[in-house]
C-alpha cells in the first residue's frame, strides 16, 4: 500500500498529463439507466434497457485523447455497471466497468466514469457488463475519430451511419438468468439498431439508411448480440472493409461480411445502383433461417430518388454452414502497415515478426456439470465473482484473500471441472501468445479489455507447437474481439504495455455470466506512477472494504 505522499504525486502527474494535451476536448454526459416496458420490438411488453429514454443508447462521438465523462444514474431496480467494449482505458482498469475493476452501482445512486480514448481511433460499443442486462439492451456506439493532423486512408465519406446488429429474446432478462442452463436458448429476432426487421409489424418501424445516387457512405457495423455470429449484405452493393475495433485494415472489396459477438467493422457502401430501394441483411451463422423469420435481420437502403418500396427476395449470401468461407474470409482481414491511425508513425511500426514470446497460454473453452449445476469452464475452470473486485483487493492488499494468481493452469484443462477466481498474472511489456480452443459446436468470441490481439491463425482440431507454422506474422490485424470456429482453435500475440486487471472473456453473454472467463494481471514491480493511474477519488468501495465512499484525494480501505 503507498503513502500517502505517494498517492499525491500520482495524482499530480496524472493530472500533469491531462493538462499537458491541451487540444483534447472533455465529453461531458449525463445518463438516465431506466427500463421501459413500451419500447420492446415485439408486440408484447418485456423490459428494455434505455438511457435517457433511447435504445439504442447514444452515440458516444470522441476524437483521439479526448477525456470523456459519463456521469451514470443507475434507476434500475437492481445494480449495474457499463464496460466500454475495445476501449483500452490506458493505465486505468479502474475505470473498465467490469465486475473484478469496479463496485457495481446501486440502483438510486450515479457514479463518474472518466476516461481518456488514449491513441485510439475506431468504431466500438458500451454496455452493461453484469447481471445478464445485455440481454435487455443498454448497449451503444462508440466512435473515436482520427484528429486532423492524421490522414484518414480513405476519402471523406458522405456521412457515417451507426449500426447495432443482433440477436433478441422476448423473454424477460431476469427469468432468463435464473434460468440459465445446458440448453441453447434460440433468439426469438434480430434487431437493427433496436428495430424489428423490415415486414415484421406495421406498428413497429425498421431500420432505413437514405443516400444519394453517386455518393459514399461508412457503416460502423458492431454485434451487440448474445450468441449468433451474422453475415451482413446489401442488396446488389460491394463493401469495402476499412477499419476494425481500432485498426485501419488492407481495404478488401466483399460482398457480405461475418461479424462475430462482440466486433465491430468499418465499411465503406458506394451508392452505385439505380435509384431504388435495397435490403439491407443480417442472417445467423451456423443456423437455418428462412427469408420471413424473425431471425434475418432487414432494413432499408432508401435511394434519394427512389419510387418504389423494397422488394423482392433478399440478397443471397453464404451458406451459414461454411466455415470455411468464413474462415477464409478472416484470414483476408489484415492490418494495413503503412497507414497512420491514432499516432503519425505507421500502424506497422509496432509489427510482430520478431518477438520473443515470454508466455504460451492455452485457454479450453467448454461446459461442464460442476455440483450438479451447469457451468461454462475455462481448462475446465468456472470463474465466480468475489464479492471485492479484485483490482481493489490487488491495490489495497495485494490479493489477500480474494484472489491469488497462478490458480488457473495455463497450458492444460484440470481433470475435474472447479469454480475459481481465475487470475493469470504477466509482466509489463512481455509479449504472450494465447491459444484460445473452443471445445464446443457453436462459434465462440473471446474479447481481451485494456489490449488489441495480434490475430496471428486460425485453425481446426487442437492447436500444437506445429501449428505455428501457419502464423501470419507479417501482418496481422489488431483487434480486441477475435472468433473461435466451432472445435477449432485461433491464436493471437499479446504486448503487455498496459499494467491493470484486466478482463478476458467469452462475448457470449449465457458464457460470460457461467464462467467462462479470467482476468489477467500486467504488473510492474518499480512503482514508477507513470505506469498506473491511482484510483479515482469517487473510488466506490465493496465487499471485504465495506461500503463507505472512499475519502476524496486519498482513498483508503475500510475493512471489515
Ligand atoms: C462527431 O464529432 C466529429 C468531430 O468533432 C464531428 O465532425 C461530427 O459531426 C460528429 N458527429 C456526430 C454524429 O455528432
Ligand atoms: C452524481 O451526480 C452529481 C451531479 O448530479 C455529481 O455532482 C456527483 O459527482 C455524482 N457522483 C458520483 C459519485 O459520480
Ligand atoms: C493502406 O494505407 C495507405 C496509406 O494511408 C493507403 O494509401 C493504401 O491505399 C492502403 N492500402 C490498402 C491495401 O488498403
Ligand atoms: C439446414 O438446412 C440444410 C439444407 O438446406 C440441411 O441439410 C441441414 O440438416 C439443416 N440443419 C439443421 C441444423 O437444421
Ligand atoms: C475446407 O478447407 C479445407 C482446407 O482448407 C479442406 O480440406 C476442406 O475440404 C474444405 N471443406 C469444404 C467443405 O470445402
Ligand atoms: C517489422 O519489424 C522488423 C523489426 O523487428 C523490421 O525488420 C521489419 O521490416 C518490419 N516489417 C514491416 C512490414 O514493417
Ligand atoms: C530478431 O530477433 C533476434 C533475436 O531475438 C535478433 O538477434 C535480431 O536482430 C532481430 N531482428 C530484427 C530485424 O530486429
Ligand atoms: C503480492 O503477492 C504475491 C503473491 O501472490 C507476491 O509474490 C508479492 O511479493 C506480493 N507483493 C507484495 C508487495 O507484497
Ligand atoms: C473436466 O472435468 C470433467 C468433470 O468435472 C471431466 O469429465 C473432464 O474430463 C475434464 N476435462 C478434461 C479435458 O480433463
Amino acid at each position: 500500500m503507498g503513502s500517502f505522499h505517494h498517492r499525491i504525486r500520482c495524482m499530480l502527474a496524472f493530472f500533469t498529463i491531462l493538462l499537458a494535451r491541451t487540444s483534447a476536448a472533455i465529453i461531458d454526459l449525463q445518463w438516465d439507466v431506466a427500463s421501459d416496458d413500451t419500447r420492446g420490438p415485439s408486440l408484447a411488453a418485456q423490459p428494455v434497457i434505455t438511457i435517457n429514454g433511447k435504445f439504442p443508447g447514444p452515440l458516444i462521438n470522441a476524437t483521439t485523447n479526448d477525456i470523456v465523462r459519463v456521469n451514470v444514474f443507475n434507476n434500475l431496480d437492481e445494480p449495474m455497471l457499463f464496460t466500454w467494449n475495445g476501449i483500452q482505458q490506458r493505465l486505468n482498469s479502474w475505470q473498465d466497468g467490469v465486475s473484478g475493476t469496479n463496485c457495481a452501482i446501486k440502483p438510486g445512486t450515479n457514479w463518474t466514469y472518466v476516461f481518456v480514448v488514449k491513441d485510439q481511433i475506431g468504431t466500438f460499443t458500451y454496455f452493461p457488463s453484469i447481471n445478464y442486462q445485455k440481454l435487455a439492451g443498454g448497449f451503444g456506439p462508440i466512435r473515436v475519430n482520427n484528429r486532423i493532423v492524421i490522414n484518414v486512408p480513405f476519402p471523406k465519406p458522405e456521412a457515417e451511419f451507426d449500426l447495432l446488429i443482433g440477436d433478441w429474446s422476448f423473454n424477460n432478462y431476469k427469468d432468463v438468468r435464473s434460468g440459465l442452463g445446458a440448453s441453447i436458448d434460440v433468439p426469438d429476432m434480430m434487431l437493427m439498431n433496436g428495430k424489428s426487421p423490415y415486414g415484421y409489424s406495421k406498428s413497429k418501424p425498421y431500420e432505413s439508411f437514405t443516400v444519394t445516387k453517386g455518393k459514399t457512405y461508412r457503416f460502423r457495423l458492431s454485434n451487440v448480440g448474445t450468441i449468433f455470429s451474422f453475415n451482413f449484405r446489401i442488396g446488389k452493393h460491394k463493401m469495402v472493409v476499412v477499419e476494425t475495433e481500432g485498426s485501419y485494415t488492407k481495404q478488401i472489396t466483399l460482398d457480405s461480411i461475418d461479424v462475430h459477438v462482440g466486433q465491430s467493422y468499418s465499411v465503406l457502401v458506394t451508392a452505385d445502383q439505380d435509384d431504388a430501394d435495397y435490403y439491407i441483411v443480417a442472417t445467423p451463422k451456423l443456423f437455418n433461417t428462412t427469408d420471413d423469420s424473425p431471425l434475418v435481420a432487414k432494413g432499408v437502403l432508401h435511394y434519394t430518388n427512389s419510387g418504389s418500396p423494397v422488394g423482392g427476395s433478399l440478397p443471397p449470401g453464404p451458406d451459414p454452414w461454411d466455415i470455411n468461407f468464413s474462415v477464409n474470409q478472416a484470414r483476408s482481414i489484415r492490418w494495413n502497415l503503412t497507414a497512420g491511425a491514432a499516432r503519425p508513425n505507421p500502424q506497422g511500426t509496432f509489427n510482430v515478426s520478431n518477438v520473443t514470446l515470454s508466455e504460451t497460454i492455452i485457454l479450453h473453452g467448454s461446459e461442464a456439470i460442476i455440483n450438479r449445476v451447469y457451468r461454462n469452464v475455462v481448462n475446465n475452470v468456472s470463474y465466480i465473482n468475489p464479492v471485492t473486485p479484485l483490482k481493489l483487493a490487488d491495490y489495497y492488499v495485494n490479493g489477500t484473500g480474494v484472489f491469488q494468481v497462478g490458480h488457473l493452469p495455463i497450458d492444460s484443462v484440470k481433470p475435474f471441472a472447479v469454480y475459481g477466481v481465475s487470475v493469470v498474472g504477466g509482466a509489463h511489456k512481455e509479449w504472450h501468445e494465447i491459444v484460445f480452443q473452443n471445445e464446443l459446436t457453436r462459434m465462440d468470441s473471446w474479447h481481451l479489455d485494456g489490449y488489441g490481439f495480434y490475430v496471428v491463425g486460425f485453425g481446426d482440431g487442437e492447436w500444437s507447437p506445429k501449428s505455428r507454422d501457419s502464423y501470419n506474422l507479417y501482418d496481422p490485424v489488431v483487434r480486441s474481439t477475435v472468433q473461435v470456429y466451432p472445435g477449432g482453435w485461433t491464436t493471437v500475440y499479446v504486448f503487455l504495455d498496459n499494467p491493470g486487471m484486466w478482463n478476458l472473456r467469452s462475448q457470449l453473454l449465457k458464457k460470460w455470466y457461467l464462467g467462462q472467463e479470467l482476468y489477467v494481471k500486467v504488473h510492474d514491480d518499480d512503482p514508477n506512477p507513470a505506469k498506473e493511474n491511482p484510483p479515482p477519488e469517487n473510488l466506490l468501495l465493496c465487499g471485504i472494504f465495506g461500503e463507505i465512499k472512499a475519502p476524496s484525494g486519498a482513498p483508503e480501505p475500510q475493512p471489515g
